[in-house]
């Protein structure tokens, strides 16, 4: 299928959360599946069911409260066999348009070493799979791995096997980043000459980045007539990541007599997509991150300064604003009451907020503004985040008391409500009064973890600024999996505790403890009851 129009199909929930480190629970999919549909992807890719029931479920989830009449296709990763299959039906079903992706390797590499079958077999199981596929959906893409170290004669094969067996998209991976541009997009223009039935299919292309290539083998692609770019908010993905949504939209976008194509893309979203993305994954961005990095629209040199002041397009090729980089506004004071409160967050977007969710952030935010004055679109942002998308509690944060300064060891004492309901206190130092707390908490905590990476950054400019921290824990038992925890305040030694007991709160819940209940986790109350010790050196 040719024409203008680029389909984007967002793979950040599958592709994506297989980066290492990178561990999405169901809420925080739904989460981020909701801010996809908000920026206007064509297709959400949002797990692979047979992968475990937690991963069926929460695409079952995405298909049902995101995948609704006037939403993106909801698509679910196979491999090519009847089970994988199946699983994906289950959890697709219940969006509005379903799909099924199914894949099989197609390299003599994969065949000889992984799959050990004969390109005949292949061919038949591609030909069986996406028949089965098929006779449950009536949208199926099909994926050829290792599609670019494929001999080209054996993948038309493949792919006109497909076809003929019903399949409407097909994707040619580059799994492993080793194609050039040229290259790429000279198989892809083979493809569309040589493969009989391709017209009626859409072509796709799905980039790995570890030669640093993906975005561009993405666009020589589409300029060859793919029409389709399987593509990931803030280029995460396996090994060094898939192409990044953001630089592909944005080149087609800024350069439109070069491509001469358009995607769907609210491009003002981008912004936002990405900070969730990196907040909710704990895989930060790079400030040097084409389009999204914090340094993409800044000018340090003198001469470049000038220019822009002269006139934007001395040195600017997009303004912020197009990816929603704008000067946050106002948005509410502290006189602000509950009804302005709720329209603004359903202004932003935040509409699927219950009662209970909305009273949380107001008062979060009633206490944000007496410290602060001015809170913004991005503090409000922050406190939803915080106060409302957490894991479920194990541990409540009681109170963090901290004494540092210089020449002075840093001390924290830290209380939680424990899953027995009770108060416990936990006191230490450390190198720093990060350190100090982190480490205080785990005198209370029946978990053994260490700590992968810790980012904090201010939320808004201005010595009041809310700071927002992001940990990334492991856990030091057998299955060494890594979970994250976020967490805001204007103090960043309370958000860096709320951040490190959200993380904890995971990896509690996955070890098969119950979230609290009852007795001191429900008095609670929250950190932000709490006075904070903030010392001065003695
Ligand atoms: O990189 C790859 O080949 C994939 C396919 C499963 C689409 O992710
Ligand atoms: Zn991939």
């Amino acid at each position: 299928m040719s024409g203008d129009y680029v389909r984007i199909f967002d793979t950040t929930l599958r592709d994506g959360e297989q980066s290492p480190g990178a561990t999405l629970d169901g809420q925080e999919k739904l989460e981020i599946a909701r801010q996809l549909a908000r920026l206007g992807v064509d297709v959400i890719e949002a797990g692979f069911p047979a992968a475990s029931p937690g991963d069926l479920e929460a695409v079952q989830c995405v298909a049902g409260e995101v995948g609704t009449s006037g939403g993106p296709i909801i698509a679910g990763l196979a491999r090519a066999t009847e089970g994988d299959i199946a699983a994906v039906w289950t959890a697709v079903q219940p969006a509005a348009k379903p799909r099924i992706h199914t894949f099989i390797a197609t390299s003599d590499i994969h065949l000889q070493h992984k799959l050990r079958m004969t390109r005949e077999q292949v061919l038949q199981r591609t030909s069986a799979m996406v028949t089965y596929a098929r006779s449950l959906c009536a949208d199926v893409e099909f994926s050829a791995e290792d599609g670019s170290r494929t001999d080209p004669g054996y993948l038309y094969e493949v792919l006109a096997a497909a076809i003929e067996a019903g399949a409407t998209t097909l994707n040619i991976p580059d799994t492993v980043g080793y194609a050039v541009p040229g290259e790429y997009a000279a198989l892809i223009g083979g493809i569309m000459e040589s493969v009989p039935g391709i017209d009626r299919c859409v072509v796709s292309v799905h980039c790995h980045d570890d030669l640093g290539m993906a975005t561009s083998n993405t666009l020589a692609a589409l300029q060859a007539g793919a029409r389709q770019a399987e593509v990931t908010i803030n280029g995460i993905g396996e090994r060094a990541g898939n192409a990044s949504l953001e630089e592909v939209v944005m080149a087609l976008r800024t350069r439109p007599a070069v491509y001469g194509l358009r995607s769907g893309i609210d491009t003002t979203q981008l912004t936002r997509s990405s900070h969730l993305v990196a907040v909710r994954t704990g895989l930060s961005v790079a400030a040097n991150k084409a389009v999204i990095g914090a340094n993409a629209f800044a000018h340090e040199a003198g001469i470049h300064q000038d220019g822009v002041l002269k006139h934007q397009s001395t040195y600017e090729i997009m303004r912020p604003e197009a990816v929603g980089l704008t000067q946050s506004k106002l948005v509410l004071g502290k006189h602000s009451g509950r009804h302005a409160f709720r329209k603004r967050l359903e202004e932003l977007g935040y509409t699927d907020l219950d009662d209970v969710a909305v009273e949380h952030a107001f008062n979060r935010f009633k206490h944000v503004a007496d410290q602060k004055k001015t809170v913004t679109e991005a503090d409000l942002e922050a406190i939803v985040a915080d106060e409302v998308y957490q894991p479920p509690e194990v541990y409540v944060l009681h109170g963090v008391h901290v004494s540092t300064g210089s020449p002075s060891i840093p001390t924290a004492s830290v209380t939680l409500a424990t899953p027995n309901g009770e108060y416990a206190t936990g006191a230490a130092t450390g190198t720093g009064p990060v350190d100090a707390v982190f480490s205080a908490i785990n005198q209370i905590v029946d978990l053994e973890v260490g700590l992968e990476e810790y980012v904090v950054h201010a939320v808004t400019g201005g010595i009041n600024a809310l700071g927002e921290v992001t940990v990334r824990i492991r856990s030091e038992d057998d299955t060494g999996r890594t979970y994250s925890g976020h967490g805001a305040d204007t103090d960043i030694i309370v958000a860096s505790a709320r951040a490190y007991v959200a993380a904890l709160n995971k990896m509690a819940i996955a070890a098969g403890m119950q979230p609290a209940s009852g007795g001191a986790a429900e008095e609670g109350g929250g950190v932000e009851d709490e006075p904070i010790e903030a010392a001065t050196a003695p």
